[in-house]
């Protein structure tokens, strides 16, 4: 079955679905984007993903395409068409197309397109049952990575550098020496004492959807949680090392830099949470 996109207003197959060379999302990365997960063919944090964009949206001045609600009913077609029961939907919004000229272009409407494939929910179990190694590499990012923006090339460096390495993830290690996110997740660690601590939002990182809807399962489940700033030799030491995505969900680190965390399995509490966080996600999809 050939996959479908939806294209400024168009359903096509991905195969020749395509946007202008001068698309400012092509030249400049002047574009944003989300990534929903889907769990029986409804959308997972749906409203949380949908706020992300409005602010990313804003914070770029380019105006949302349409309202809320036909946004909904297109990305629900999208997951239709392709037949999506359990998979990722992609949505991508740039400033639109003009001939390049750094400053904006006037009256330009965004071009938009989303895009929708399935993903193997057994072969995922078994990923995250073995967790995952990383590596670290020093955050050169700049200084909005609160805006999700699609100017991802040090992410997509550093992990291509992970996987020359034989890790999956990358975990970027800011100027002071502490942790600020991974190269597509958030990041936590599982002190000895029992606490879990991830990066605050005023770090310059993103701020997880995945991340917003798992903070009040650790809480529900009484573990203390601080945001805050941990060391690279914090996350060494730490019992437990897990990242966060739409795309990994809740994953556990067993090694970092070939450095074992723990005994080197995924830890009880990554799991339990992996499991909670899978549960309600999938219990409020759609909503
Ligand atoms: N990335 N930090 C960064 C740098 C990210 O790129 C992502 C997500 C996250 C986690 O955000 P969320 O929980 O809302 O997915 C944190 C997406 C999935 C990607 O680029 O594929």
């Amino acid at each position: 079955m050939p996959r479908i996109a939806y294209v400024n207003g168009a359903y096509e197959r991905t195969s020749e679905a395509a946007v202008s060379i001068e698309d400012r999302g092509y030249q400049f990365a002047d574009a944003v984007y989300e990534v929903w997960s889907v769990f029986d063919g409804r959308l997972a944090d749906l409203s949380g993903h949908l706020d992300r964009l409005e602010r990313s949206l804003s914070e770029l001045q380019i105006a949302m395409p349409m309202p809320r609600t036909s946004l909904l009913v297109v990305l629900n077609e999208v997951i239709r068409r392709n037949r999506i029961r359990e998979g990722l939907v992609y949505l991508q919004i740039s400033r639109g197309v003009a001939p390049r000229d750094h400053v904006f272009p006037v009256d330009t409407l965004p071009s938009i397109v989303i895009t929708a494939k399935p993903v193997d929910r057994a072969a995922a179990e078994i990923k995250a049952a073995a967790g995952i190694k990383a590596i670290t590499a020093p955050d050169i990012r700049w200084g909005r990575c609160d805006i999700k923006t699609v100017g991802l090339l040090p992410n997509v460096l550093a992990k291509q550098q992970a996987k020359a390495k034989g890790a999956t993830e990358v975990i970027f290690v800011d100027h002071d020496g502490y942790i600020t996110e991974g190269g597509s997740t958030n990041v936590y660690i599982v002190t000895k004492e029992g606490e879990i601590r991830t990066r605050s939002l005023e770090a310059n990182i993103l701020a997880g959807v995945t991340r917003l809807n798992l903070l009040p399962l650790i809480r529900e489940s009484g573990i203390t949680l601080s945001e805050g700033a941990f060391t690279l030799e914090e996350a060494l030491a730490a019992t437990e090392v897990f990242v966060t995505a739409a795309t990994s969900l809740v994953m556990p680190i067993v090694a970092i830099n070939d450095t074992l965390i723990g005994d080197g399995k995924p830890g009880p509490i990554a799991c339990a949470l992996r499991e909670v966080y899978i549960e309600r996600a999938r219990a409020s999809a759609g909503v």
